[in-house]
């Protein structure tokens, strides 16, 4: 071995050596090993590498007084019998040729061509990140493709602060890696729930700097702006209803949202919720017996049956309690205020979207911010579920299929609300199924601890910015060491830590701006360009 070690493998009784993590100091002149870097251990027999994730320094002397006195009390006054100090670092194995801890060993930064051959196992191909080393070495680290869009896993989820986490950034690094790397064909459909934030993923962002062109360089990809199609419901001008004015409209009527009606009806209690349901599958099927397809027909339908003369609340119509009936009435005429520009009554007015038209590398950007909670996720149910049945159908012109989901925490809580029922086990079956048929989901929040449990146990790869302590303390994060916490809450933008179901310890990675323009960037460089 030609360069020159940096540590020795020490294990203590307070701190014993085990076949995951070892111990080891570094000499008074090391300056360089901090929390996060990658060392290797050789003992002459065997090898390992291991990521050190805590790090104390020890002095021989046990009193505190002492110290002071034999400086004199004078901080910048040396004692003549200056006590030995060491520095003791713990790593975390990522990986051993042996299941037994070390007895003894010396540590070295690994070579480049180690790095790589750590980062880079194989069958993974996907740049999710660079790890810099802190001897200055810098290595793409690549995932698995089959644990981030199927077969073998297909939840990722991205948490930290708002803005200062850069969970939206690190996602469209991550797709336009994705786009760059895989070798199917795939498509990503994501939903804009904020401001202009995601209306602008055709652009190239013009504000990297060399260090973010350098992260693109090392991953081979290319940073442009995606290939998009922008869709929105519409106005009252019969415009699309976004921020963005070049786009796409989209207007469904009865034929297209029949099967979510039952998710967007409301009742007082689950008895007659039930009712409310059992009235509108009769109705669904009265209505397709008697060739009715838009709410207009229906609505006309329903209004003549219940104001045929001589019947009281509790008498029948076709089978349904008058007063139910009437309650469903009430509540598919109101659709057309509360789902405004969204639904229409008239057939001629319906504009689907071009499902058909998704193409491979392409990116569909469904625009809902300006829709309310209950619109929102019906644009949520519905696009989902069409994308779902044509995937396992096999018609949707690409194999596989990103949904991103911000604020995931909003629509998959661990508590139950009858209110988002549907959409939340929705997404639990995408995290947990969805890999047999392609389909991917992507989730972003600020709090992980946030999200049901159900779709926690399905990531297969976690990438957490920038975290807020009082997140930190969930039990959530009971398995990083508290210095490993410590540095995610002092990440700056471009870090990020990167556990994927392949790797045996989480990896510090670096991810760089995003490819493409976020709106608040575009704002921003606009305001600059008038000051
Ligand atoms: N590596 C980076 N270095 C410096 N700035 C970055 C980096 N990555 C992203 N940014 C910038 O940080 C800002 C916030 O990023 P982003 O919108 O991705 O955060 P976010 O966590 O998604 O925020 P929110 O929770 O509000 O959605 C943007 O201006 C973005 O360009
Ligand atoms: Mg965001």
């Amino acid at each position: 071995m030609d360069t020159k070690p940096v540590g020795t493998i020490i294990g203590t009784k307070g701190r014993p050596n085990t076949p995951s993590e070892f111990n080891f100091w570094i000499p008074q002149s090391e300056r360089s090993v901090a929390i996060g870097t990658i060392v290797k251990v050789n003992d002459g027999m065997s090898e390992a590498y291991g990521i050190v994730e805590d790090m104390a320094s020890y002095t021989e002397i046990d009193d505190a007084l002492m110290h002071q006195l034999s400086r004199g009390g004078d901080p910048e006054t040396t004692s003549p019998n200056k006590e030995q100090t060491t520095i003791v670092c713990r790593a975390r194995t990522l990986k051993q040729d042996m299941d037994r801890p070390f007895r003894e060993g010396l540590v070295y930064y690994p070579t480049l061509g180690e790095l790589n051959g750590l980062f880079n196992l194989e069958g993974c191909r996907i740049p999710f990140g660079v790890f810099e080393n802190t001897d200055g070495l810098s290595v793409p680290v690549m995932v698995n493709e089959s644990y981030i869009t199927g077969f073998e896993g297909a939840h990722v989820n991205i948490s930290g602060m708002s803005g200062l986490g850069t969970k939206t950034s690190a996602f469209l690094f991550l797709l336009s890696s994705i786009f760059a790397h895989s070798r199917g064909s795939v498509a990503c459909v994501l939903f804009n729930i904020k401001s202009d934030d995601l209306l602008y993923l055709d652009e190239t962002n013009p504000g990297m700097d060399a260090v973010d062109r350098d992260i693109y360089k090392i991953c081979k990809i290319r940073p442009a702006g995606f290939k998009a199609r922008i869709f929105a419901p519409t106005d009252i001008l019969e415009r699309g209803n976004s921020l963005r004015e070049d786009i796409e409209v989209f207007r469904w009527g009865y034929a297209e949202i029949a099967r979510y009606i039952p998710s967007i009806l409301k009742a007082g209690d689950p008895d007659q919720k039930e009712k409310l349901d059992t009235a509108y599958y009769d109705l669904a099927r009265m209505s397709s017996e008697k060739g009715l397809t838009s709410f207009f027909n229906i609505l006309e339908f329903m209004r003549d049956e219940l104001l045929l003369d001589g019947r009281g609340w509790t008498d029948l119509i076709h089978g349904t309690y008058k007063a139910t009936w009437g309650k469903l009435y009430n509540q598919m005429k109101g659709f057309d205020s509360k789902y405004f520009g969204l639904l229409t009554k008239y057939d001629d007015e319906v504009v689907e979207l071009p499902y058909d038209e998704l193409e491979d590398r392409s990116v569909w950007v469904v625009d809902i911010q300006k829709l309310g909670f209950y619109p929102r996720k019906l644009v949520f149910e519905k696009v989902i579920s069409e994308l779902v049945s044509r995937l396992e159908a096999k018609t949707l012109g690409v194999d596989k299929l990103i949904i991103f989901m911000d604020e995931l925490n909003k629509y998959a809580p661990p508590s139950h609300s009858t209110d988002i029922a549907s959409l939340k086990s929705r997404l639990i079956d995408i995290s947990a199924r969805g890999r047999s048929v392609g389909l991917s989901l992507f989730g972003a929040e600020q709090f992980k601890s946030k999200v049901d449990a159900n779709i926690l146990g399905n990531i297969s790869t976690d990438i957490y910015g920038k975290t807020k302590e009082a997140e930190l303390m969930d039990p959530l994060y009971n398995k990083f060491s508290k210095e490993l916490k410590e540095k995610m809450r002092r990440f700056k933008k471009d870090d990020k830590l990167l556990d994927h179901e392949l790797f045996d310890a989480p990896v510090f990675v670096k991810m760089p701006r995003p490819p493409c323009m976020l709106g608040s960037d575009r704002m921003r460089i606009a305001r600059e360009v008038v000051v």
